[in-house]
């Protein structure tokens, strides 16, 4: 194959370059042991893709626990490195939100991570696993009272709260026990990050958090997140441990951290001095980004980790304030580049689209563009129809000297912004019955599956050492059918 010779789709998003090889994995998109084997099939820990199709069906999530344990403590390493000297160390919760199972939740307490859930459900996930209550946070900003009691059987190390009114339902919850319950507030300090940038905004239009813009309540002058330390102090069942922020997903950069920071920081010093109160505790959230295409070029853990000891060591120094112990909840960066999800190809077909605007005035000219269509979609991964999302694929099963040809993965339901990767170069040749892999699918695809047009919800295997394992059954008809009360109870 000589790609020279082939010309970019002026279909083709400017960022997606036609790869001088297909048959290359692009090494920040995979996990590692990820690998192409000789005969040109993708390869995890030696596993041949076709033999785990053979075993398990697709399509299939493919974890690298070896991977994902390996990223979990890269941060916890990078961030108490870094962290060391200001408060001897951080915090480390995996977001749960991001893909959970008993398996990972077991793999996140084994390398010394905590667990950051968001709901009951999680929290059943994480007692199944054994998690001491302790090591675990709960976040949401609509707790039922019912998780807010299992938080409290738990003994949860804490809760983070997300209103005013939520503070009040807490403390009445803690008081009626005789308990007393840990707290962290959830501020929105006006810091949003995404990729490269970040804006900073006075107000907040929002669900999550308590705003800090200091005309966010009825009381002139007192912002939201002053009001709930007020309160939170005034509570005898309540043990206000600190403040908590999360300013975006998917962020590159640390500056947007830095300014989150330091508008944190600034505001635990001036509560300190004003309610006479120590908020041992900051939590600085998650948002840190991966690989899911070529051009992106997510920071390691330790140049991030770094870069956020600088701010918050200097930051404390100006304030004159002891540094809180500083805790951190990344889910992405751990789970998502560990996983990909494997696919058959089914129908192909080519259509012919309008050039784009430039292009078009010289005439009418059109351009192909070829969908091929996989056995999953947007009940496996539903980001890139929530969010635009854009991923990668390659021909798994194996190598292909053909010309590349722009493509459109999709799927197979009945919705046609039902897409897997928007755009691709994939080997002219893909045909039915082809393997596709596509990575980067760890965090917030089976987390958000679903059973759109009664597809059952793919298993996802874990391999290390060279052996393959079920962490995640996948559904089974039977399972569709299971809820259904019948036409007996009609
Ligand atoms: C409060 C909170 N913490 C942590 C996370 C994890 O974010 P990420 O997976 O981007 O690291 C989220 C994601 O939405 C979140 O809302």
């Amino acid at each position: 194959m000589n790609t020279d010779a082939v010309h970019a789709s002026p279909l083709a998003p400017e960022w997606l370059a036609v790869p001088d090889n297909l048959n290359v994995l692009q090494a920040p998109m995979w996990a590692a042991g990820v690998e192409k084997s000789d005969a040109g099939e993708v390869t995890i820990d030696g596993i041949p893709v076709s033999e785990l199709k053979e075993k398990f069906g697709t399509p299939l999530f493919v974890m690298s626990e070896s991977d994902f344990r390996s990223r979990a403590r890269a941060f916890k390493d990078a961030f108490d490195e870094a962290f060391a000297d200001i408060c001897g160390g951080v915090d480390v919760y995996y977001a749960g939100k991001s893909f959970l199972c008993t398996a990972v939740a077991s793999w996140v307490a084994e390398e010394g991570l905590r667990l950051d859930t968001c709901s009951g459900g999680e929290l059943a996930v994480a007692a199944r696993a054994g998690i001491e209550g302790p090591n675990l946070g709960l976040h949401g900003n609509n707790k039922s009272d019912a998780e807010i009691n299992r938080a409290l059987d738990m003994k949860l190390g804490r809760i983070v709260v997300d209103s005013l009114d939520e503070l009040e339902r807490v403390a009445k919850i803690a008081s009626s026990r005789g308990e007393t319950a840990k707290v962290m507030l959830r501020l929105t300090p006006g810091v949003h990050a995404h990729t490269h940038e970040f804006i900073a905004t006075a107000h907040e239009d929002q669900k999550f958090g308590l705003s800090m813009a200091e005309d966010s309540t009825e009381e002139a002058g007192l912002s939201a997140a002053e009001e709930a330390v007020a309160a939170a102090t005034s509570y005898s069942s309540i043990e206000l441990l600190g403040l908590h922020c999360h300013i975006g997903s998917q962020i590159f950069e640390p500056d947007g951290f830095a300014v989150a920071a330091q508008k944190l920081l600034g505001f635990l010093a001036a509560m300190q001095l004003k309610y006479s109160i120590v908020l041992p505790e900051l939590d600085l959230g998650g948002g840190y980004g991966i690989a899911y295409t070529p051009v992106d070029t997510p920071r390691p853990a330790a140049e991030i980790a770094q870069a956020m000891a600088v701010v918050v060591r200097s930051t404390c120094a100006e304030l004159g304030i002891t540094a809180p112990r500083i805790s951190i909840e990344p889910g992405r960066a751990i789970v998502g580049s560990t996983t990909f999800t494997l696919y058959e190809v089914g129908t192909l077909k080519t259509v012919r689209v309008d050039a784009p605007e430039a292009e078009s005035q010289q005439g009418n000219v059109t351009y192909p563009r070829r969908y091929v269509s996989v056995d999953g979609g947007m009940s496996d991964n539903a980001r890139p129809v929530l969010y635009d999302a854009d991923y990668s694929a390659i021909l798994a099963s194996r190598e292909s000297s053909a010309d590349p040809q722009l493509s459109r993965v999709v799927g197979k339901h009945c919705e046609s912004g039902d897409i897997v990767v928007r755009d691709v170069y994939l080997p002219a040749d893909v045909a039915a019955g082809d393997l596709l892999a596509v990575p980067g699918t760890g965090a917030y695809c089976w987390a958000l599956s679903s059973n759109y047009n009664y597809l059952a919800r793919p298993g996802v295997v874990a391999v290390r050492d060279g052996a393959a394992r079920l962490i995640v059954r996948g559904e089974t008809e039977e399972d569709l059918l299971n809820r259904d009360m019948g036409v007996a109870n009609v």
